[in-house]
């Protein structure tokens, strides 16, 4: 007997809603007569929060989501609630911190339908397919002192030795399942906090024999992720730097209403959403791109379910989409939100 699983829903505002629609339909057909079974269990969080129980993040779907075996979220936040006491922002920050979530996982993946699109010419970005695990609890947005005067202006970077382990330790076992292969990001030649980052990195490699590992400083990796993308497998990197270098990645796969990301604790469930926000400046026009909604959803089952199989099956059916055009306008496309996710539903319910 498989188990149900709980899966949160967190549908998010102006577009999140869309989009979330669109990844529970494509949820729906390609689970269809597998052993998969889940409960989705609806909780209120950010503006939708705000709305339907006062806060961006309530108490009650804290609770729910600390139970669930995974926490799907589209995107949230926009100018309705600019005047709310507690922005929809904030429940993202709080909830990453309640779960504990210290990494945050995102692919950079340029498929033969999507070459196309890439900014970069098709013979750099061919067969890219590599992961940003960035730390997510600590480093320059967290360190202390902060401070800023009339005069002077403080920020600290600081890392500690757990949160360096457990990052490189949750890189390492990516690499494992993946080409093997992790790249450590860092300023070590002039930080200090960047010099310890390397030195663990090394450490936690040696449980990792089967592991190769080389080391970039940030400056450079800004160079090489454009003008080698297809090296890369598995790249840890602090936070500050991450920020950064993931948006720059981004960019290669040509949109970001594609991208899919997770982030990660050390127990408990993993937290699942596009990249993007909740683009207020489309929402309601039907024409929002589900494709990282979608993606997002695949990313679930193949990371939190290891439901592999399934997972194919719903990136075969993006594929599919893309390389026939059968998309929104933001990927020069005519199509719907609505009408892409059915060709989506259509392709799964006749893959073999
Ligand atoms: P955004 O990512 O929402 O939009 C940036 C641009 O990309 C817009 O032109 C938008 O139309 C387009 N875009 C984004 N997703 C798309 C999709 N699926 N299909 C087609 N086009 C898409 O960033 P923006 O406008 O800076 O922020 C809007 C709101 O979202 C703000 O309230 C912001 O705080 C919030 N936000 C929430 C995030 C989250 O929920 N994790 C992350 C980033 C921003
Ligand atoms: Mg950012």
């Amino acid at each position: 007997m498989t188990s149900v699983k709980k899966i949160v829903v967190l549908k998010g505002d102006y577009i999140g809603p869309e989009i979330m629609t669109a990844g529970l339909a494509v949820l729906e057909a390609a689970t269809k007569d597998t052993t998969f079974a889940y409960e989705l269990i609806d909780a209120p969080f950010g503006g939708d929060g705000i709305d339907r129980a006062g806060d961006p993040l309530p108490q009650s779907t804290i609770d729910v989501s600390k139970q669930a075996d995974a926490v799907l979220l589209s995107a949230i936040g926009g100018p309705k609630w600019d005047n709310a006491p507690r922005r929809p922002e904030q429940g993202l920050l709080e909830i990453r911190s309640k779960l504990n979530l210290f990494a945050n996982i995102r692919p950079t993946k340029v498929t033969q339908a999507q070459i196309d699109r890439s900014p970069l010419k098709p013979e750099y970005v061919k067969n890219t397919d590599f992961v940003i695990v960035r730390e997510l609890t600590s480093g320059a947005y967290f360190g202390k002192p902060r401070k800023l005067e009339a005069h002077q202006a403080i920020d600290t970077m600081y890392y500690s030795e757990e949160e360096v382990t457990r990052i490189m330790h949750q890189g390492f076992k990516m690499a494992q399942k993946r080409n093997k292969h992790v790249t450590i990001v860092d300023k070590s030649n002039v930080l200090a906090t960047s010099k310890f980052w390397r030195k663990i990195a090394n450490e936690v490699g040696k449980s990792y024999p089967d592991v190769t590992i080389d080391y970039y400083y940030v400056d450079a990796m800004t160079m090489a992720i454009m003008s080698k993308p297809a090296t890369f497998d598995v790249v840890i990197i602090p936070n500050l730097f991450g920020d950064i270098l993931s948006d720059e990645a981004a960019q290669i796969t040509g949109s970001i209403g594609q991208i899919p990301s997770m982030s990660v604790g050390e127990s408990g469930p993993n937290l699942y959403e596009p990249i993007h926000g909740s683009a207020p400046d489309i929402a309601g026009q039907g024409i929002a791109n589900p494709i990282s909604m979608v993606n997002t959803v695949a990313m679930m089952l193949a990371e939190s379910f290891d439901e592999k199989r399934i997972a194919d099956k719903i990136t075969a059916a993006v594929d599919y989409i893309i390389e026939n055009h059968y998309v929104t306008p933001d990927m020069g496309g005519t199509m719907t939100t609505g009408e892409v996710t059915q060709k989506m539903v259509d392709y799964i319910k006749n893959y073999e």
